[in-house]
């Protein structure tokens, strides 16, 4: 039974409900199901009926707002056997790799599922999606979170035990695919694989976690030829405190999840036209110099004559402290200028 996102709840839902102290529980209702807490106990069958977004009382009136998980709750409290996509990475994942609906994507690996289950909603019923994943047990993790938030196992949804680079042609025709995602740790050792498998105009986008993962695997998609010139981001997301006047930036913040590199493929034997670009930084030419002198990046230059004065300038201060470390050697010129004898009774104990 595939799960319902809206309307009053039923037996099968899953629920979340918050207490006092905003305490979560997610349940499942089941027919003569309960909540027991140190505070009572929640029959499943009184939320049955309910518009989602109720508040019911438990045995001792405790009350306990219920609503529907969304899919960013669930992904962020579903047991993990990898890490997952957080929610910010998998909308911009959505975004750059365009996925539509009816579109056929694969995706590797699978981890946990976490963005199995955003690629599933946006390729829809008539979409198909191939999930590649290494590791038997994390395949059987992810299976099992798809089933529990969406109520049954998609029937456009395929998990293939085996590693991308290996088994994709097999699992697939060349050329007929839409969108890959690659999210694991050596994406450019799959990149001919996935060249093979794109559509003409398909897009790959590949979530590495690391600078040196990024630069590795966008110079491997430059170097293949086969693909437009890759593209990269990262995405940072600050929460607001926004309560009454206090409306600031949180004080914390998730500061690094990943990067995205992105890049369509080419049809075959085409070769884009030439674009103008700088000099690879590998390299460098005089104007790549200039970029970087004071001038170019926005400081002043002091013109010639002005150095010539803040030299005097500096020459005189430092001939003062010499005159004046003079003075202290040869002792006061000044009658009534001496140090006194003794330091303040404070000090002096
Ligand atoms: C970070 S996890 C993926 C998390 C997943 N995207 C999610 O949102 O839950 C990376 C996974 O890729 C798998 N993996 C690594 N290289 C692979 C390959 N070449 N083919 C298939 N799976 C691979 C690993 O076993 C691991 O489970």
């Amino acid at each position: 039974m595939t799960a319902r996102m809206s309307g009053p709840f039923r037996f099968g839902d899953r629920v979340q409900l918050t207490g006092p102290k905003a305490r979560l529980h997610t349940i499942t209702l089941r027919e003569g199901g309960e909540l027991h807490t140190h505070h009572g106990v929640l029959r499943h069958g009184d939320l049955v009926g309910l518009p989602d977004g109720s508040v019911v009382a438990n045995s001792s009136g405790r009350e306990y707002l219920a609503l529907r998980p969304l899919l960013r709750d669930f992904v962020m409290s579903m047991p993990r056997g990898a890490a997952i996509v957080y929610p910010k990475d998998a909308a911009q994942i959505l975004a750059q790799a365009d996925v539509f609906p009816g579109a056929t994507v694969v995706e590797a690996g699978v981890g946990s599922g976490a963005l199995s289950l955003w690629l599933l909603r946006a390729v829809g019923a008539e979409g198909r999606l191939v999930s590649f994943e290494r590791r038997e047990d994390f395949a059987a993790v992810a299976r099992a979170n798809v089933e529990t938030f969406v109520g049954d196992v998609p029937a456009n949804w395929e998990v293939v035990v085996g590693d991308l680079a290996e088994d994709l042609a097999h699992a697939v025709p060349a050329a007929s695919v839409d969108r890959v995602v690659l999210d694991m740790l050596a994406p450019w050792e799959c990149i001919d694989a996935v060249a093979d498998a794109l559509t003409p105009g398909g897009v790959v986008v590949c979530y590495v976690a690391t600078a040196t993962q990024l630069s590795r695997v966008a110079e491997y998609i430059r170097g293949t030829g086969l693909f437009t010139e890759p593209d990269a981001n990262e995405t940072m997301v600050r929460g607001w405190h926004v309560e009454g006047l206090a409306v600031r930036p949180d004080h914390r913040m998730v500061a690094h999840t990943g990067f995205l590199v992105w890049a369509r493929r080419l049809a075959p034997g085409a070769v884009p036209p030439e674009v103008k670009r700088r000099a690879s930084k590998t390299s460098f030419s005089d104007e790549d110099v200039e970029l970087w002198t004071p001038g170019a990046v926005g400081d002043r230059q002091i013109t010639d004559k002005n150095l010539r004065k803040r030299v005097r300038e500096a020459e005189r201060a430092a001939e003062g402290a010499r005159q004046a470390a003079e003075t202290v050697e040869d002792g006061p010129a000044v009658p009534g200028s001496e140090a006194p004898a003794s330091r303040p009774s404070s000090d002096s104990a």
